[in-house]
């Protein structure tokens, strides 16, 4: 079988778990670079994952002859930099989302990789990719609850993991709430309802974890969205879920409605004692998606060896910031947005 040779660009809380899948669970795909800052990932990537190439410097690792493609998981605000010098460097590229922080760096990357339309450019909203969320897509068009016209959405990271995450310095460096947690759900909005919005209004808080606030940030946000087709869009993210990891998604069409993970389920078992039945939930992002991660990188490793478009580009990565920031907007001023594109 035909593989891509793949260096990845970030070992952290997500691309330890991108790695993983392209070492070993991704049929078309080798591992044969990984890049990053810190020596104990290269390390990790040299002992357990075997990969022959080891970088501490992006462009150093774009000059490899013998890489077909770069994977881009390090901090957001690195990605307009290293998509750059993949470009030019002749790599094909999965980023993760955000594409980038700001919307002039959006629209920058899409000149870019208009520049090289022979390079496959896709990111990384691994959802629409998840088998539960494909499924519902699936079941919309054939129909199945009649014309979408609601959705709403849930994203709120496990408590557990909120110290951890501010100790860590990753909030300042996303782009806050809205642009790094919501770009998700915003994508899946617009995903299922197959248009964009065109007004927004906003707002947000921080209970529990007040360093949150000290980095810029909000601990939970909401937003309600107007679409151009009549639509309506209905988001709740947040960092601070005692349960779990807990992502939800209802689409409300005119026969029907559909809910991806209501109960953001660990497994099938039910556990019944004292208390009555507990199910058990999911703990956090690479336990529920990996599958989903390994199935976008296999699709994208496909787009490369076939010549074909990935089902998500680079517009798909500015219209979520685009609209992340009139979310933004609305809450720093308090009022309704208007979405301009
Ligand atoms: N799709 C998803 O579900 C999802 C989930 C989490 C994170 N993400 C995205 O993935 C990206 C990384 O997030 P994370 O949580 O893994 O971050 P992280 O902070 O845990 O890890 C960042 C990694 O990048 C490396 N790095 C930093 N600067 C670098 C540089 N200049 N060159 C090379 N490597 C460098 C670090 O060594 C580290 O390995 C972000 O863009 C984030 O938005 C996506």
């Amino acid at each position: 079988m035909k593989k891509i040779r793949i260096g990845i660009a970030g070992l952290g809380r997500l691309g330890r778990s991108h790695a993983l899948n392209l070492a070993f669970k991704i049929p078309n795909a080798k591992l044969v670079a990984a890049c990053s800052v810190v020596p104990a990932e290269l390390d990790f990537a040299k002992n357990e994952l075997e990969v022959e190439e080891l970088y501490d410097d992006f462009a150093k690792m774009c000059a490899s002859p013998n890489l077909d493609a770069v994977a881009i998981v390090t901090p957001s605000v690195y990605h307009p930099e290293q998509v750059e010098c993949a470009l030019k460097a002749g790599k094909h590229i999965f980023c993760e989302k955000p594409l980038a922080v700001t919307v002039d760096d959006c629209k920058k990357i899409e000149k870019m990789a208009e520049a090289y339309p022979d390079l496959v450019f896709a990111l990384g909203f691994m959802r629409r990719f998840d088998p539960s969320y494909a499924y519902a897509k699936k079941k919309i068009e054939e129909g199945a609850i009649g014309k979408p016209y609601m959705v709403k959405a849930t994203g709120v990271d496990p408590d557990a993991d909120a110290e951890s995450l501010l100790d860590s310095g990753y909030v300042p460096k996303s782009g806050g709430i809205f642009i790094d947690m919501a770009s998700h759900d915003i994508d899946l909005m617009r995903w299922f309802l197959e248009d964009d919005p065109d007004s927004v209004y906003s707002v947000g808080t921080t209970v529990k974890h007040s360093r949150f606030t000290e980095q810029g940030d909000f601990e939970t946000a909401a937003a309600i969205f107007t679409f151009k087709n009549g639509g309506i869009g209905q988001l709740h993210v947040g960092r601070a879920s005692v349960h779990g990891y807990h992502i939800e998604t209802e689409i409300i069409g005119t026969e029907g409605s559909i809910r991806v993970s209501p109960v953001p389920a660990k497994n099938l078992a039910l556990l019944y004692d004292k208390t009555g039945a507990v199910q058990e939930c999911v703990r956090n992002f690479p336990e529920r998606f990996n599958e989903s991660y390994a199935i976008e990188l296999e699709a994208f490793c496909n787009a490369v060896l076939e010549g074909k478009k990935p089902l998500v580009n680079v517009y798909d990565g500015t219209k979520a910031t685009q609209i992340g920031y009139a979310c933004k907007e609305s809450l720093d001023s308090g009022k309704l947005v208007k979405i301009e594109y």
